[in-house]
């Protein structure tokens, strides 16, 4: 299970424990629906229909089967959940079988796409909840003439896969007029919070992980991450980075020391970004990636102006080590490294950051994880999702909506012509 750490942060129990009413009221408007945005929180308690279940398992056997490249195509909610739940999972280096497109307006992506895919069997998954957005329905738009070329209307449908609303929007209308495979959506799960339902099940599987210990990390999180004890490191993490706010912090940079991790704060930065940032309030989450960016970011990080805090990402074990042999005078003057791995230069150059860190001035939260695997990312993704309810509420804001994301679309389509 997750452990947390927040002495660094200069936070004691007590203080954390102050905070107990007003976690437990949040906990209740998430558990008994009584809070603002209370139509979408079917992830509080998931719950999967194994009709649907057992069809994305077999979709994504057939995807593995009959194409080398999975494209998905999302954006936001859409996307994230199953780029950061894939890129955790999977070799640094060997290319993937999922890769993503709709998460931009680039020409130049989809172009370079379009040839990487060129000579490769390939299939589609659209992702759109409103089934409107238009990064993806552009995509989609290309990408479905690519295919119906490629494959003929017939070919096509067999590799196409469709996942949005039960009922309404575009998406849908086409994948009933074109006879695609469908995947719902819930209606009280919003896109941040969907990874774990068809939206990022049926990519992650395709990708040839196990969506059975994904869920059972799920499932476990949402039976031990309830009620305000020391056994509950969620609701912790929640009071921990409320408290450092209401001290007058603004930014809350996510840490880790493991490239893998990179599109986890990716996903993490919408969660909390779009659940929080609203009403002229909300932490600004940030990332990094350590030890890489110690070279560019550590110097404001180190002496900057104070007003952020770190929550660092500490994986116990890596899967594969390296063991030091470095002989006495020899060249590359690493002698004190002799005996030691790799691993163990990775948490003291964490140890040694959150020193430093805290040494100047800079609270640090400690998130242990024990490895990196299925069960303990879909442990991690469940914390933060219910530490996202959690302080949202306790920020008083309404965590399920995000009608700021509509202000750019409203400008962009005057400037197109769209009626
Ligand atoms: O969290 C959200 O609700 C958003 O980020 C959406 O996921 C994103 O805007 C994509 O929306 P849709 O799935 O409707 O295309």
């Amino acid at each position: 299970m997750i452990k947390i750490n927040y002495e660094k942060a200069f936070i004691n129990k007590d203080e954390i424990y102050a905070h107990k009413d007003e976690v437990l009221e949040a906990e209740k408007k998430l558990h008994e629906k009584t809070g603002e945005g209370s139509d979408f929180l079917g992830w509080v308690d998931l719950k999967l229909d194994e009709e649907e279940l057992t069809r994305v398992k077999n979709a994504a056997l057939k995807i593995r089967e009959i194409s080398d490249v999975l494209v998905v195509i999302g954006i936001g909610g859409s996307y994230l959940g199953a780029r950061a739940v894939i890129d955790a999972l999977s070799h640094n280096f060997k290319p993937k079988n999922v890769i993503f497109a709709g998460n931009n307006l680039s020409s130049d992506y989809l172009n370079d796409l379009l040839e990487y895919i060129d000579d490769k069997r390939v299939c589609l998954n659209v992702i759109s909840k409103s089934g409107t957005t238009i990064e993806p329905a552009i995509s989609f738009k290309i990408l479905r003439e690519y295919m119906e070329k490629k494959y003929g209307e017939d070919g096509a449908r067999e590799r196409i896969f469709v996942t949005t609303d039960a009922k309404k929007g575009v998406l849908k209308e086409i994948a009933n007029n074109k006879g695609y495979e469908t995947f719902v959506v819930p209606d009280d799960i919003g896109g941040r919070y969907s990874v774990f339902t068809p939206v990022g099940l049926l990519p992650i599987a395709a990708a040839g992980l196990d969506i059975d210990k994904l869920l059972q990390g799920v499932f476990d999180a949402k039976e031990n991450f309830k009620g305000f004890n020391e056994n509950n490191p969620c609701y912790e993490y929640a009071a921990a980075r409320t408290i450092l706010y209401r001290q007058g912090k603004k930014i809350e940079l996510l840490a880790n020391y493991e490239p893998k991790l990179h599109y986890i704060t990716e996903w993490w930065k919408q969660l909390f970004g779009e659940s929080e940032g609203k009403d002229g309030k909300g932490l600004f989450p940030a990332g990094v990636d350590y030890t890489t960016d110690l070279h560019s970011m550590g110097q404001y990080v180190q002496e900057g102006e104070r007003h952020l805090f770190e929550t660092v990402l500490n994986v116990k074990e890596p899967y594969r080590n390296i063991f030091f042999e470095c002989a006495e005078n020899s060249m590359d003057k690493l002698e004190y490294l002799n005996g030691k791995n790799m691993n163990e230069a990775n948490h003291s150059a964490m140890e040694g950051t959150i020193i430093a860190h805290t040494n100047g001035n800079v609270p640090n939260i400690i998130l242990e994880i024990e490895k990196i695997d299925e069960y303990h990312i879909g442990e991690l993704l469940y914390f933060f999702e219910k530490a996202c309810g959690i302080s949202g509420y306790m920020l008083g804001v309404n965590p399920f909506n995000q009608p700021g994301v509509e202000a750019y679309k409203k400008e962009m389509f005057r400037l197109l012509g769209k009626a």
